[in-house]
């Protein structure tokens, strides 16, 4: 039996091409989902800006959100906000896109968590607890009507 002289290293040529066209496209996913804008929740909000939900809205049954944590909500015009339960009688809220490039954040205890490049914020205040985000997320103006958080 004759083997053929180059076959190993023609397979060898194969699987560096093919890793190669696997790093890139691997390269090309990771920097889309860790810079586009929104990517996390599919909002075009720009950072830093206030979502202003109609007022009166309902947004959340307080009872639902533990006190000292918080709840990702989506208003009735769309818009990403958090609800949060600082104290058993009252509820404070936030964008829910984070200041640094826009992703969508997401409530982990007492903290909001931002899955792209790592920002934690306070889920009670908004203020940043860890960068690389340097602004709070800005807060939406909500009150505690009959058990509901309602905007406004
Ligand atoms: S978008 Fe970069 S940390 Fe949130």
């Amino acid at each position: 039996m004759t083997a053929e002289p180059n076959s190993g290293l023609h397979s060898r040529r194969s699987a560096i091409t093919v890793g190669a066209v696997g790093a890139v496209a691997a390269g090309t996913i990771l920097t889309v989902s860790a810079c586009a804008p929104g990517e996390e929740g599919g909002d075009s909000a720009q950072p830093g800006s206030t979502p202003t939900p109609s007022a009166g809205a309902s947004l959340a049954v307080l009872a639902d959100i533990p006190v000292g944590e918080a709840t990702a909500v989506t208003t009735p015009d769309d818009q990403e906000i958090i609800v949060s339960r600082p104290t058993e009688t009252t509820a404070a809220a936030f964008s829910a896109i984070c200041t640094h490039q826009s992703c969508k954040v997401k409530p982990e205890g007492s903290e909001l968590r931002c899955p792209c490049h790592g920002s934690v914020f306070d889920a009670l205040t908004g203020e940043v607890r860890n960068g690389p985000a340097d602004r709070p997320l800005p807060s939406v103006p909500v009150s505690v009507e009959g058990g509901n958080v309602v905007a406004g």
